[in-house]
């Protein structure tokens, strides 16, 4: 046996799954003295139900490879498909250079994401990143810096409250992933969500809908900062579908539509201002 198989049997039988162990040996490998040490230091906090994306401290998310920690949600693959279909539109509308607001960016994934892939189609887009948490926008700066990406500026926020005026009416698309599981589901979900900041996934209830009060704010506030014809898409929670859709009529969007995810449940609203 090779000594990274060894390592693998060792880790296995301390209780991680075979995956997960390869996982582990691969990240600290070649094995040292000191890279074993904090191997097992990592298999450690993997057994006591961290989340194994906080203990590698990375974790790829379509094209990159994000560094995480507990001061920013773990992108789900929900998300994946929300970067996709927002560059599916901008590619349609083949708009040069587009400006991009990404509304609380955790850590970086959904604006980063589609910088970098829009680069890779040879367009040179620029990205606000707007957070409530300064913690995670130096995520979003670290991830940044990365994945070279530079036309990016960081917005600490409260939604739109202290985003600079003179981007209204001049964003091409804004993409939002906010906190939208209420509280009281909250109390009913995995306990494992627990290592995760509560302020990027629980929502206030609004509109007698629970855990809609921010996905409410950012519909009925996004219009004025798009351009004509410019696009707002916000995932939301699975109960959410009709108060999204109603909320982005009310605030005079047109062509509203929402799309389920990849596991059929009601997910993205797409609106044209
Ligand atoms: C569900 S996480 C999404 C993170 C990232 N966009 C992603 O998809 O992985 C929601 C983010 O919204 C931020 N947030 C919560 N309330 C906010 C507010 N009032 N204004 C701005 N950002 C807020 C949280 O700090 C968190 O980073």
């Amino acid at each position: 046996m090779d000594a990274n198989s060894h390592l693998v049997s060792e880790l296995i039988d301390a209780g991680l799954n075979r995956r997960e162990a390869r996982w582990l040996v691969e990240e600290f490998s070649p094995p040292s003295e000191e890279s074993i040490v904090a191997m097992r230091a990592a298999a450690q906090r993997r057994l006591n139900g961290e989340p194994m994306q906080y203990v590698l401290g990375h974790w790829p998310f379509r094209t990159l490879d994000l560094d995480l920690d507990a001061r920013v949600l773990i992108p789900r693959p929900e998300t994946e498909e929300l970067v996709g279909l927002a560059l599916e539109e901008l590619v349609k509308r083949n708009v040069p250079e587009p400006l991009i607001l990404d509304l609380g960016c955790g850590s970086g994934a959904i604006g980063l994401a589609l910088l970098f892939e829009l680069r890779q189609l040879g367009v040179h887009g620029s990205l606000v990143a707007l957070d409530a948490s300064r913690d995670a926008l130096e995520v979003t700066r670290a991830n940044a810096t990365k994945h070279g990406l530079d036309s990016v500026t960081t917005v600490h926020s409260s939604w739109f409250e202290d985003l600079d005026r003179s981007l209204l009416g001049r964003v091409d698309l804004i993409v939002a992933n906010p906190p939208y599981v209420g509280a009281a589901e909250f109390a009913t979900l995995d306990p494992v969500l627990g290592y995760e900041p509560l302020s990027a996934l629980v929502a206030r209830d609004s509109a007698h809908v629970e855990g809609f009060h921010d996905v409410e704010v950012i519909i009925g506030q996004s219009c004025p900062w798009l351009v004509a014809n410019g696009l707002l898409i916000c995932e939301h929670g699975n109960m959410h579908r009709s108060a999204a859709l109603h909320a982005a009529r009310s605030a005079m969007f047109v062509d509203v539509r929402d799309l389920d995810d990849m596991f059929g449940n009601p997910r993205f609203l797409v609106a044209r201002r």
